[in-house]
């Protein structure tokens, strides 16, 4: 490549880096106004979907078609617009793989990223918008995002741990128990349980259904900090937490896992893990942000700051297992 042209390439990249919000706010959008949902039924006019969703005709047809300039729908000869390519596959609700409930998610996870100027001046995350917390919808589509994402990663941590022996788990802060059901779906002689927060358990005993294992599933609403965690249990499974939570936090949580572990139980903490540079990999330093605009105190750490807390709880940390493109399973055990 000439020297100009690898100077437009680098101009390119942070291009690209710079513009980043403008198809993140598409996608999203068109998600939060359902268009999706009802394109999933079939092919409408920019003025039928305008009518259904009571939208703006003009500015609706300029998102519908950088919809299909990003190739997620598609525009026949009478000016009908379909789900296409990406949003075909992973948007139309009832898809084997659904991905609409994390970037209906994003909805409200972007209005915060926008305000991180405030939050690196001030020290604060962004306050929420209602006083109880999330709304109803945004609490699905956190918790149903989260299931969205396991789903596949779910499998991959099941082939991870060593589940010989295990007989009982417990799935703490488990959101839709989506790890837990992956587990009891290999091992039909355990049993768990969700701990989560009340309004959190009615999804995970719904998507206990939808998995064939409610049979096998406890529900525990609480708080992780302070309900009694009961046991013992052989497996006690922490996905997707500690990043919510700082060091001492996270210290203690790993101190009440101790006390209720079987003589041979194991703690599996899933989680992203920084590399001792804390930057990488990318996803993980990016992530703190995330927790940054959202809470005070948590954010991505480094798999040594986990293995220490670990230690200082009783625990022996026995591996890390790698798992998707950028998440980590961190085992231990007693003594
Ligand atoms: C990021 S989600 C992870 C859910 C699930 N473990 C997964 O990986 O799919 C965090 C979960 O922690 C739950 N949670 C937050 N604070 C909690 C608390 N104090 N006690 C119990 N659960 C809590 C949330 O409701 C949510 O389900």
């Amino acid at each position: 490549m000439s020297q100009h042209g690898q100077l437009e390439e680098r101009r390119l990249e942070l291009s690209r880096m710079a513009d980043g919000y403008r198809q993140a706010s598409v996608l999203i959008t068109a998600q939060h106004l359902g268009l999706f949902d009802v394109l999933s039924d079939g092919a409408r006019m920019c003025d039928d979907l305008a009518n259904e969703l009571a939208l703006d005709p003009r500015n609706l047809d300029l998102l519908l078609r950088a919809l299909v300039g990003m190739d997620l729908l598609s525009v026949d000869n009478e000016h009908r617009f379909s789900l296409h390519g990406l949003a075909a596959e992973f948007l139309a609700p009832g898809a084997e793989y659904f991905m609409g409930d994390i970037i209906e998610h994003g909805y409200s996870l972007m209005k915060r990223w926008v305000r991180m100027e405030e939050v690196v001046r001030s020290g604060k995350p962004i306050p929420r918008e209602t006083s109880g917390g999330r709304s109803p919808r945004e609490l699905r589509a956190f918790i149903m995002g989260m299931q969205n994402i396991s789903k596949l990663s779910a499998e991959e941590v099941a082939d991870a741990l060593d589940l010989r022996g295990v007989k009982r788990i417990l799935d703490l802060g488990g959101g839709p128990g989506t790890y837990l059901y992956s587990i009891l779906n290999r091992l039909p002689d355990a049993s768990g349980a969700v701990l989560d927060l009340p309004d959190v358990v009615e999804i995970a005993q719904e998507q206990a259904e939808v998995e064939g294992v409610a049979d096998r599933v406890d529900l525990i609403p609480g708080d992780m900090h302070s309900t009694h965690l009961g046991g013992p249990w052989d497996l006690i499974f922490i996905g997707n937490i500690i990043h919510s939570w700082g060091p001492e936090t996270n210290q203690r949580l790993f101190q009440r896992c101790a006390e209720v572990l079987s003589e041979t139980g194991r703690i599996a903490i899933k989680d992203f893990y920084l590399d001792e540079t804390g930057t990488q990999p990318r996803s993980g330093a990016l992530f703190s942000l995330n927790m940054m605009v959202n809470n005070a105190e948590g954010r991505s750490f480094k798999r040594v700051e986990v293995e220490s807390w670990l230690r200082a709880a009783g625990l022996t940390p026995l591996g890390l297992h790698h798992v998707g493109t950028h998440s980590g399973v961190l085992v231990a055990g007693k003594g």
